[in-house]
């Protein structure tokens, strides 16, 4: 047996007689990947400590040399001179076992009153609170940056579609506010979780809770929990609150991966709407014309990760039985590729939101094809009197003479408009421009330029 062997079996040593194969070691450790937990794995024994001792469980000697090995290890661990070891499977015995080393029994007392259960819960929860917290920092940043762009382009008119085909003129700014609604979904979802998120597992210990009279509360309230987890069984085996965040986080790529999808086809040069800034942008190494739009192609691919993550937990949890398994180790690296996904992906977007140049006269040219205001010349025949399924009709049959001819709606002299129907003046002209057919829709919710302003205003008054 090797000395890092002997180090592990010393966690359940008296109960087994021979220790496992290095390939169930590497099967059944997680080191490599919940290291990423120490900070919070380090605050919520330090809790647990504090609590302890104000209990009379250990002494305040103990509590002091917990405290003071904590510190050794975390400063170790920054200056990256901590040794991991496969052998001590975890991050919480890899870190309690260099606490024993620092300070002896004290850190060996540490783990009075608590399992790795009920502490593996405690620090997803820390660890999960925190990201949650970042992520709603950068959809905010998102959302600024979307913002300043749909205030800049409030007036600038580009055609919008409905099966891709051009539908209605639009301004550019209330294309983008249907983003910032999105992202602000996501931020009051993510706030929602963050709601689950912030309650105590710990005190249930290993499922039934513990015979040492613990106060639960105090340590909620020294680790900022709003909560204290009301059912011990439930405390150590529930990662709801996981599934919940990834079903989050795949909201907020799946509107990543639209906006992308439009990135794209708006940077095509087919379409030419916009260019991006060419550092978020690469180039082909065969084909010197090209410059691509990597960034918004990743992130529409990226998202298929994050929601395979939230099948992989819930297919994870359906099968087990209370309260804690070993499956639920499982549980992290979904979680955590799942945050850095959204991390990552929503800081550069904020960034190359930034980095948006859009080609008004572009848009422009693109909303006066395909007849983008049709309805517009139906809603006047209706404000003239016609009823709306007349009115279309006479509307579709001037297109349809259009078509033939080549031309626009607005081309047409008034007399050819007359043609199809009497009630057309001179007035019509108004209507049949884009700046007209955009100003007309000025109510909550509308393409107007003075409601893209109105909604700019509301969510900057949200976004404080
Ligand atoms: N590494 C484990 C996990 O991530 C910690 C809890 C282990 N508990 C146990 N009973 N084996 O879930």
């Amino acid at each position: 047996m090797t000395a890092q062997l002997s180090k592990k079996s010393e966690a359940w040593s008296a109960r087994f007689s021979e220790p496992v194969s290095d390939l169930v070691k590497r099967y059944t450790a997680s080191v490599f990947f919940d290291k990423r937990m120490a900070d919070a794995d380090i605050q919520g024994s330090l809790a647990h400590a504090e609590m302890l001792a104000h209990q009379g469980i250990i002494s305040a000697q103990d509590y002091a040399d917990i405290q003071r090995g904590m510190a050794q290890i975390q400063s170790e661990i920054a200056a990256g001179r901590f040794e991991w070891l496969l052998d001590l499977e975890d991050v919480h015995l890899n870190i309690e076992k260099r606490l024993t080393e620092l300070v002896g029994d004290a850190g060996k007392r540490l783990h009075t009153g608590r399992s790795r259960n009920d502490q593996v819960a405690t620090d997803i929860r820390l660890y999960m609170r925190s990201a949650i917290d970042d992520i709603a920092g950068l959809l905010r940043e998102l959302r600024l940056a979307l913002l300043d762009l749909a205030e800049t382009h409030a007036d600038t008119i580009l055609p919008g579609f409905t099966h891709m085909q051009v539908a209605q003129p639009i301004t550019f700014g209330h294309h983008m506010l249907a983003y910032v609604e999105m992202f602000t979904r996501d931020a009051e979802r993510m706030a929602d979780c963050r709601k689950r998120v912030n309650r105590l597992p710990l005190g249930a210990a290993a499922l039934a809770g513990t015979t040492f009279p613990i106060d639960r509360e105090r340590v909620a309230r020294t680790l900022g929990f709003e909560e204290v987890a009301r059912n011990s069984l439930d405390a150590v085996s529930d990662r709801d609150f996981a599934i919940e965040f990834c079903a989050a986080a795949a909201l907020v790529m799946t509107h990543v991966s639209r906006m992308s999808e439009e990135l794209v086809i708006w940077m095509s040069p087919r379409v030419g709407f916009i260019d991006i800034a060419d550092r978020f942008c690469t180039g082909s190494s065969i084909m010197p014309q090209k410059k691509n739009p990597d960034v918004p192609e990743l992130a529409r691919g990226k998202t298929g990760r994050v929601n395979g993550h939230l099948v992989s937990l819930l297919t994870l949890m359906k099968g087990q039985p209370l309260a804690y398994n070993k499956d639920n180790q499982e549980d992290k690296e979904p979680l955590f590729d799942t945050v850095d996904t959204v991390v990552d992906t929503l800081r550069i977007f904020a960034d190359m939101a930034r980095g948006i140049t859009v080609k008004p006269e572009a848009m422009r040219a693109a909303a006066l094809q395909g007849y983008a205001t049709a309805t517009d010349l139906a809603d006047y025949l209706v404000k003239k009197g016609l009823p709306f399924r007349d009115a279309h009709e006479a509307v579709a049959h001037a297109v349809r003479a259009c078509e033939q001819r080549g031309c626009d709606l607005a081309d047409l002299t008034l007399q050819e408009m007359q043609a199809f129907s009497p009630l057309i003046d001179a007035d019509v002209f108004q209507v049949l421009t884009l700046e007209g057919s955009v100003a007309a829709r000025n109510h909550i919710g509308g393409t107007a330029p003075e409601q893209v302003r109105a909604a700019i205003a509301f969510h900057r008054s949200r976004l404080g």
